[in-house]
């Protein structure tokens, strides 16, 4: 994890190691200051040396001064750092997960890649910006101090001693305890980040179906878990202070004490006794920091290793060697193919499925929901990988292209498909960034869109809202199709793609494709067996399994779930009207 995280600092090494040199700095100028002002107070105020006075003055206006600019710089190369290595990090994570394939962004919710994206990578640059500065002054402090206290008086410095010792063992158990709930914190926010996450993105369903007052105190009890946790951890960290100010009053109370009267017996000098302070309070104040590190650190540990995940997260799917760059045609053979998902354990989602699809067909699949009809085309595009047998495109195995050109060359309309905020015209430009406007005309009119296009008010510069609100489920699914119509695709895939859109506009965009796209390959899933029937051929999937392939007339007299089907939506009224549509 360490060499993953430090890999990321990258361009910002020189302001990572400049900042403790300063920090290291200040702590030498701090630690000469009561000297220089003992020396004043004993060769200058108590003999009344007006020239000690000011010689003394001088050197502690430059000193103070280079504890400023030493300060300054210390601070400005920390935050120069650990906000860069803040950039890298969200930068090498993003990188990454562009590369995800489906199976990789499975492993991780998209709520816990938000936490990971935003709090985590903050936790880290707090973090690092503490180690660097306060990692190198705290105990740098702490020694420098403690050893000029030594060298001005042994025996008051043992008085230190004493402190620091109890400081510690208070300190120690204190951060165990915290650190302990702190690790908790992080499981809770993505508690929290899902929750938001799914209730904002979906809140027309959420208020669709009156769940305002559910999703509330959903959120409520994921925040006022967080709150509790983190009333739990800070309970522990206040003690800090109060704590801290008692011991710190204490060893000036036990200095004053045992200094006063050694000053009346003659073996230590006033301005002694004010340094011995000074050093008191800076050796108590690096402790504190020291503990405030601890904190920090062990709650960026948990932060590290889940960025690192993300960071060190191998894409599973990877274009071999020697990648085949063109698709001869559009033919499609499964060869005893078994398929699962990562995460499920348990039966194969697709089991040993056997097809084999000719150029230019047009196949339907049809089968209930869960009958894996959508894993079953993911594979061709390569979404997926399969887990046993092949699955060939051109008669090659989709795992020897170049992905690139693979998903090029097969559109898929998925079935969650989404807009993105933009024209219509950019959102259409996804499928093919050099298509003319001519060009996307033409995939608008094949895909019935052009009519509800040109109706709205900017035509094809009309902005789209972000996820597609402001057009209709039915408008969107047929600006998706006409967006994958303009890759030019060998197969195209059309996954439950018309499921929102009336029967007769379903049947003019099926008539289009007859037409327009006769060398094209297209798989059409859908509900409807009016969609479908007058397809070649149609596959039937139930559990996993091929059970039935052939054209509506064969699977008609042999495939009794086809005729289920088939009898339940013509009889039951449904679509039957639009067999005879498509009979005109
Ligand atoms: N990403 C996934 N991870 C794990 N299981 C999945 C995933 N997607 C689908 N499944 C499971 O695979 C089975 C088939 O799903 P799917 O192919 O979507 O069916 P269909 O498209 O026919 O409705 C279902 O049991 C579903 O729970
Ligand atoms: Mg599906």
């Amino acid at each position: 994890m360490l060499k993953t995280l430090m890999s990321q600092i990258k361009e910002y090494k020189r302001a990572s190691i400049l900042t403790p040199v300063f920090m290291i700095l200040e702590v030498v100028v701090d630690t000469l200051m009561p000297l220089v002002m003992a020396s004043l107070i004993d060769g200058g105020v108590e003999v009344g040396n007006i020239g000690h006075i000011i010689r003394m003055g001088l050197i502690m206006a430059c000193l103070a001064g280079a504890g400023l600019a030493t300060g300054v710089l210390g601070g400005k190369y920390g935050a120069l750092a650990s906000t860069g290595f803040a950039r890298n990090l969200r930068i090498a994570m993003y990188t990454n997960i562009q590369t995800f394939s489906f199976s990789n962004i499975d492993k991780f919710s998209t709520a816990g890649l938000i936490t990971r994206l935003t709090t985590d990578v903050t936790n880290l640059q707090n973090a690092y910006q503490m180690l660097l500065r306060m990692c190198t002054r705290a105990p740098m402090n702490l020694i420098c101090a403690m050893s000029m206290a030594f060298f001005i008086n042994a025996r008051i410095a043992s008085i230190y001693l004493a402190a620091v010792i109890f400081l510690a063992v208070f300190l120690s158990f204190m951060m165990r305890r915290a650190t302990k709930y702190f690790r908790e914190v992080f499981k809770k926010y993505d508690d929290l980040n899902a929750s938001v996450q799914e209730n904002v993105s979906a809140i027309r369903v959420v208020k669709a179906y009156v769940r305002e007052d559910y999703e509330t105190s959903k959120f409520q009890k994921a925040c006022n878990n967080l709150y509790l946790l983190f009333v739990r951890a800070e309970k522990l960290v206040v003690l800090n202070m109060p704590v801290m100010n008692f011991t710190v009053y204490a060893c000036i109370l036990g200095i004053s004490w045992v200094g006063a009267k050694m000053i009346v017996g003659g073996s230590l000098t006033t301005g002694e006794l004010m340094s011995l302070l000074t050093y008191c309070m800076n050796i108590l104040m690096s402790l504190m920091m020291l503990s405030m590190i601890f904190v920090m650190m062990t709650m960026s540990m948990a932060s590290g290793e889940r960025v690192s995940e993300v960071i060190n997260e191998k894409a599973d799917l990877s274009d071999p060697e020697n990648p085949v760059m063109e698709i001869p045609d559009g033919s499609i053979l499964f060869d005893h193919v078994s398929f699962r998902y990562k995460a499920s354990t348990g039966e194969p989602v697709l089991k040993d499925i056997n097809l084999s699809i000719r150029s230019g067909e047009t196949i339907g699949i049809l089968g209930g929901t869960g009958s894996a009809k959508t894993s079953l085309v993911n594979l061709i595009s390569r979404l997926y990988d399969v887990s046993e047998g092949s699955v060939k495109v051109g008669g090659i195995d989709v795992r020897e292209y170049h992905m690139e050109t693979l998903r090029n060359q097969v559109a898929v309309v998925l079935q969650k498909n989404v807009l993105f905020s933009g024209t219509v015209l950019e959102n259409l430009r996804w499928g093919n960034k050099d298509a003319t406007l001519e060009e996307c005309r033409e995939a608008c009119r094949l895909a019935q869109a052009d009519e509800f296009i040109e109706k709205m008010p900017d035509g094809y510069d009309t902005y789209i809202e972000q996820g597609g609100t402001n057009v209709s489920g039915g408008q969107k699914q047929r600006l998706c199709i006409a967006r994958a119509l303009l890759k030019k695709p060998k197969i195209l895939i059309l996954d439950d793609s018309t499921s929102a859109v009336d029967t007769a506009t379903d049947a003019r965009i099926r008539k289009g494709f007859a037409r327009f796209i006769p060398e094209t390959t297209k798989l059409i899933i859908a509900q409807r067996i009016s969609s479908i029937q007058n397809c070649d051929r149609i596959i039937v999937m139930d559990n996993g399994r091929v059970d039935g392939f052939g054209t509506h007339e064969e699977l008609l007299a042999s495939n009794q779930i086809y005729r289920e089907v088939y009898e339940s939506q013509t009889q039951g009224g449904g679509d039957f009207d639009e067999s005879k549509l498509e009979r005109r």
